[in-house]
């Protein structure tokens, strides 16, 4: 069975990351670690280390992914929790096998991890992401 390993980031949708900084970096008091293009979710994203985990805040780049649908219909907000697991393909197999509704049934690999989205109909209403750091 997979292991769970820790809450690896909440995502937070902005429209505008240097505002979104105004609050969370310069109010709040978070340090901004980088902030990285991620084209296969069309956006930007700063991460923000908080203790073993982080709050992101992304920005979606284009007008038609579900980031930017989900800006445009609520203004931004808390957008998905992510759950590092030490293996993905295990975690997945698991959940598949115990009915859970999936997003992405295999997970996609990105530089340094790969990952994976929960369905929120079978979470509660939360988005949830599967990370594995590879
Ligand atoms: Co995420």
């Amino acid at each position: 069975m997979a292991e769970i390993k820790k809450i690896n980031h909440v995502a937070v949708v902005v429209a505008d990351i240097d505002q979104a900084l105004g609050f969370w970096q310069d109010a709040l008091g978070l340090q901004l670690h980088h902030v990285e293009e991620v084209p296969s979710q069309k956006a930007v994203v700063a991460f923000l280390p908080v203790g073993d985990s982080e709050v992101e805040l992304v920005k979606p780049t284009t007008d038609d992914s579900g980031l930017a649908k989900f800006l445009a219909e609520k203004g931004g907000g808390m957008h998905h929790l992510c759950i590092e697991v030490d293996d993905i393909d295990a975690k997945l197999a698991e959940l598949k096998q115990k009915g859970v509704r999936l997003i992405n049934e295999t997970a996609q690999e990105l530089p340094g991890r790969k990952m994976a989205f929960v369905h929120p109909k079978s979470t509660g209403g939360v988005l949830v992401e599967l990370y594995q750091i590879i």
